[in-house]
């Protein structure tokens, strides 16, 4: 067995300098002893060794990372004992991925599915990192986490969270910017597709025994057609070079971007006011900012062309719903589809679910099997980059080193 002192010379190696094969003297006394508590129940770190860690060449590797050697050092034990993350999200089915990569780390989770319970806020108050999706953190309970490093957002999307107050607090914001921009992408010209091709009428009509070829509407043909995007970033370049893709004319309007990027896919960059009078299919793509808040109101659905429709796959509140209802049942534009709203899950008696004009998907962009494990496995390795002393790889702010 190694002796206290070559645990002391472990420690201060580089973690590339160290490598598992290199100390098989760990015994399964010490692995024992090294058990951590995740969830509430004892794990043991020997997964640390099994080989059934998530294909990531980071963690994968056989070597050790500080965290991981703490854990397999019983003089240690305390400091990373007292690493928490609390997970404040209720998980993709589970939270199986998340934890076994925090665990392999050597760092406690705490489970609570939400940010705005009273066990939440007492469990955030003590973690050194928080994963959250879609919920709210918002100031104050920023300000009560008394040591977090780091609020993980696994996904894209920052509305819900208080960076500005996270940065004060010298707490480190990440997000996953790339995850589902294929998925997001393909899912808006889903809906553009839906309505181009007149899917609901026609699906519904052959349902009812009904075989016509117009019973989907008036439909034209892409060359003859314009998709405008609104927000070119990552998705919405994606969008734009997929709609040119099926043959659409698409113009853009966002600006923060360099023209010539869109120039290169082939797109336009116009005003605002030019891509909402010239669409026959618009979507938007621009994070939800107090300067894209209704971004689409009676105003601006007034200059859309009473044949185009509406697609929002980015966030519920870019649109003014109230306005969008009204500009649908009064024929001033032809339809929309929506996969994200003002407020989710959608409310059972909200008028939309009654409007046939305006179709409805489960906020299911981001969806595939694939995304779903990129973004999980992004998430929990950004915790352990920052919890063991690294820089983030996708920061959303800057804080003081640590
Ligand atoms: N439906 C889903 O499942 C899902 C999944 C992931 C992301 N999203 C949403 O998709 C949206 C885009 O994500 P992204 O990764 O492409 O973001 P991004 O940051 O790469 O791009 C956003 C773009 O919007 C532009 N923009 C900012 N303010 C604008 C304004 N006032 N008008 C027009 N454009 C403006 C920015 O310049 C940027 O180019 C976000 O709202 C995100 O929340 C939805």
């Amino acid at each position: 067995m190694k002796s206290q002192t070559d645990w002391e010379i472990l420690k201060e190696m580089r973690e590339e300098d160290i490598d598992l094969s290199e100390i098989p003297e760990v015994t399964a006394e010490q692995i024992a002893r090294a058990s951590l508590r995740v969830g509430g129940k004892p794990v043991s770190i020997a997964s640390t060794t099994s080989g059934d860690l998530p294909p990531d060449p980071v963690l994968n590797s056989r070597t050790l990372h500080p965290l991981t050697l703490s854990s397999l050092d019983p003089n240690r034990r305390e400091d990373h004992m007292n690493m928490k993350v609390v997970i404040a999200y209720p998980g993709f089915g589970d939270i199986k991925i998340e934890t076994e990569i925090l665990q392999a780390a050597g760092l406690e989770i705490e489970h609570v599915a939400a940010t705005d319970t009273d066990e939440a806020r007492r469990a955030a108050r003590q973690c050194d990192a928080l994963m959250v999706t879609i919920q709210p953190v918002e100031a104050d309970l920023i300000r009560s986490l008394e040591r977090c490093r780091l609020i993980c957002r696994v996904g894209t999307g920052l509305d819900a969270i208080d960076v500005a107050a996270a940065t004060e607090r010298g707490i480190w914001v990440t997000y996953a910017p790339d995850y589902s921009i294929d998925e997001v992408s393909t899912h808006a010209i889903a809906l553009v597709l839906a309505q181009a091709r007149g899917l609901p009428g026609l699906l519904a009509a052959t349902r009812r025994g009904i075989w016509n070829s117009e019973s989907g509407g008036i439909l034209h043909r892409f060359s003859d057609q314009t998709l405008g995007i609104i927000g070119c970033g990552r998705i919405g370049q994606a969008t734009a070079a997929k709609g040119r893709g099926l043959g659409l004319n698409v113009l853009a309007y966002d600006p923060y971007v360099n023209a010539s990027v869109m120039d290169s896919l082939g797109v336009r960059v116009v005003d605002l006011e030019t891509v909402l009078r010239q669409s026959d299919y618009i979507s938007l793509h621009s994070p939800l900012t107090d300067e894209t808040r209704h971004l689409i109101n009676a105003e601006t659905l007034a200059l859309m062309k009473p044949t185009a429709f509406l697609v929002n796959a980015a966030r519920g509140p870019l649109i003014d719903e109230d306005a969008l209802l009204a500009a649908v049942r009064a024929g001033r534009i032809a339809g929309a589809a929506l996969d994200v709203l003002q407020v989710e899950p959608v409310a059972p008696d909200h008028p939309f679910l009654q409007e046939e004009r305006i179709l409805l998907t489960p906020h299911a962009g981001w969806y595939s099997e694939e995304s779903k494990i990129d973004v999980r496995v992004q998430g929990a390795e950004e915790v352990v980059r920052v919890l063991r002393g690294e820089r983030p790889r996708a920061p959303v702010n800057e804080v003081p080193s640590q």
